[in-house]
């Protein structure tokens, strides 16, 4: 008998590790994630055939080696990004040297569905390789090798990638310009240059600045519109911005939102909200998702979908969500807290901010 249950223990210990987050980096189903599936609902509208613009997914080349996350994919998303494997620290692996295996894996997989892909991001400080920031001598030849970077990067996807972030986050909290590797060495004009490589290497790929916060702080507001009028003005190509839309359930107010939106939309550009998450549990006082916290997010989801409604037809980019389960969302590991941010449970199932989604369109 003891026998008997040691080996079924075995079995069971062998099939959690077996089924374990395919991902190592993403943060793994925590006792406090709801793994009941509770707060759920059986859509019968998927979130693209609700949608009349482009609804997107971050993804990533281990997910999509499984069905259960491309069956979901493939229903509610027409458009993907790259969670990570399209910045420069994947890719650049040396000056001259590139690593296309996983950006490729991504870029085959869409293309050969149909898939929309937003490229994300090409120049972030957050995803330079160390080697750019310990063993280039001269700025002049950080400046060629981002120059050939960018160009590699562009013209090997061409329009299988429909459009990249060119730069992200280049602003600071204060409303000033972050001090980053790129704006030492390559100078003030640095965002404007990358615009111009891009856009060289291939004029038909729509080219987008991405920035978080800009959605609740004025400053940054402000410093970000003064870069994208300079840009302009002087006939820099850039076609869009993104606001990346890490929210919470209560915070920004909805005001704040459209004041960031309204600024791009003056000035006849696209509007992508392209990092969706809405985190439920910002003080950290949650071990569970609860009720209440399903219905604000369910609710909040759906007025940021109808702010996102009142945009131009022809400037909607698209809303693309940060991930698919809850239990794979970056918020969890950056700020520590148990949180349920995204539209699917840990089991696949789709919550109630999936409905908030498409009910905005009733
Ligand atoms: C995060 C990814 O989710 C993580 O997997 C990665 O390790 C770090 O980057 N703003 C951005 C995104 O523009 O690229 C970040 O994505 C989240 C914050």
């Amino acid at each position: 008998m003891c026998m008997r249950l040691a080996i079924v223990l075995i079995i069971c210990i062998f099939l959690g590790l077996l089924s374990c987050d395919e991902d190592s980096t993403s943060p793994t189903v925590t006792s406090a994630s709801p793994l009941a599936s509770t707060f759920t609902y059986s859509p019968t509208l998927s979130l693209q055939q609700a949608a009349p613009f482009p609804v997107g997914l971050a993804t990533q080349s281990g997910r999509i080696q499984h069905t259960r996350h491309t069956d979901i994919l493939e229903r509610d998303f027409n458009s993907i990004t790259a969670e990570y494997e399209m910045k420069q620290q994947t890719i650049h692996t040396f000056e001259g040297q590139y690593n296309w295996q996983e950006p490729d894996a991504l870029v085959d997989y869409a293309d050969s569905r149909g898939i929309r892909v937003h490229g994300h991001a090409l120049i972030w400080h957050q995803s330079t390789p160390s080697w750019l920031e310990t063993q280039v001598e001269t700025d002049s030849a950080f400046e060629a090798i981002i120059q050939s970077y960018i160009q590699e990067v562009v013209s090997r996807y061409g329009n299988k990638v429909a459009s990249w972030d060119v730069v992200n986050e280049a602003f600071d909290d204060e409303g000033g310009w972050r001090n980053t590797i790129f704006r030492q060495r390559m100078g003030e004009d640095y965002i404007a240059k990358c615009f111009q490589y891009a856009h060289e290497a291939d004029s038909s790929i729509l080219l987008f600045y991405n920035e978080y916060g800009t959605i609740w702080n004025e400053g940054k507001l402000a410093v970000m519109m003064e870069m994208v009028d300079d840009l302009l003005l002087r006939g820099i190509p850039i076609d869009g911005v993104g606001l990346q839309m890490h929210v919470g359930y209560q915070f920004p107010a909805l005001s704040l939102m459209k004041r960031a939106v309204d600024a791009i939309v003056e000035r006849g550009l696209l509007v992508h909200f392209s990092e969706v998450d809405i985190r439920v549990n910002p003080d950290g006082k949650l071990t569970r998702l609860t009720e209440e916290r399903a219905i604000a997010q369910e609710n909040r989801l759906k007025e940021i979908v109808q702010l996102y409604q009142d945009i131009p037809a022809d400037l909607q980019y698209g809303i693309t969500f940060w991930g698919l389960r809850d239990n794979e969302s970056w918020v969890i590991n950056f700020w520590g807290n148990p949180d349920w941010p995204l539209l699917y449970t840990p089991d696949y199932d789709a919550k109630w901010a999936h409905r908030g989604f498409v009910e905005a369109f009733d």
